[in-house]
């Protein structure tokens, strides 16, 4: 086995109706910046299930951290997650619950309310620029908003890795260009970055700032872009 943080081997997967993603075998690396894209439909956010457990392979082997995410059980499932953060491409939200309450959801999950947790969160949210949107409902943000507060709970656990599927879906260029650079901002704080999206526009415009390869899904396989965006 390598030293990456996430490692498929061999990996297939399907939901009953033949493979969707066949033989596919890459390492994510420390610290690493990934895009992940292909058509819709190709499998991507499948990919990212597949690296975060919410899906096991049909064969071959994926590792987490050095350990076969297969045979976790419940308690290491649960500590896998708090080391993945995921920003999930529908991004839902509890309507009832403030955008605060909503991002510091997994701090109470995880038991952990403490004084300095509140001031992380409270950190974290202008760091995403929700600042003065702590108390507005769910209903009440803006697309851009939502993408935001989407981030900020994916990383309140302070995760190595963070896996963000579509996190530019229904955003202006501007708003996607700023979240962007909250997500190469998490890289170069040293977290490994995997970005699921089919805009190409946007991995060019980010590839002048950040050292990033680009996965392709195409035909069930998984194949390394060239420089030919
Ligand atoms: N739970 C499921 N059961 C059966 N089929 C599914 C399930 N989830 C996804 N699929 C199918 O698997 C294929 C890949 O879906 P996936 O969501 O991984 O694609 P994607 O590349 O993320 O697409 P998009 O760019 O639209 O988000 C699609 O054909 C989809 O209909
Ligand atoms: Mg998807």
């Amino acid at each position: 086995m390598g030293a990456g943080v996430i490692e498929l081997e061999n990996v297939s997967y399907g939901y009953g109706g033949g493979e969707l993603l066949s033989d596919v075998s890459v390492q994510l690396q420390p610290g690493s910046f990934h895009f992940l894209t292909g058509p819709s439909g190709a499998g991507k956010t499948t990919l990212l299930k597949l690296c975060y457990g919410a899906l096991l392979a049909s064969s071959g082997r994926i590792s987490a951290f050095g350990q076969d995410i297969a045979r976790l059980d419940r308690d290491q499932m649960a500590l896998l997650r708090r080391r993945i953060g995921v920003v999930h491409q529908d991004c839902r939200f509890l309507d009832h619950m403030t955008l605060a309450e909503n991002v510091a959801l997994p701090l109470m999950v995880s038991g952990r309310t403490d004084e300095s947790r509140r001031a992380d969160l409270a950190e974290l949210l202008t760091w995403v620029g929700l600042g003065s949107r702590m108390d507005a409902l769910p209903p009440e943000l803006s697309g851009g908003e939502r993408q935001r507060a989407a981030l900020a709970r994916a990383v309140i656990l302070s995760p190595d890795v963070v896996l963000a599927d579509e996190p530019t879906g229904n955003v202006d260029w501007e708003m996607s260009q700023r979240l962007m650079q909250l997500l190469i901002e998490l890289n170069r704080m040293g977290k490994t970055v995997v970005i699921a999206t089919h805009d190409l526009s946007l991995i060019r415009a980010a590839k002048s700032h950040v050292q990033a390869r680009v996965l392709r899904i195409s035909q069930r396989r998984l194949h390394l872009a060239g420089a030919d965006l």
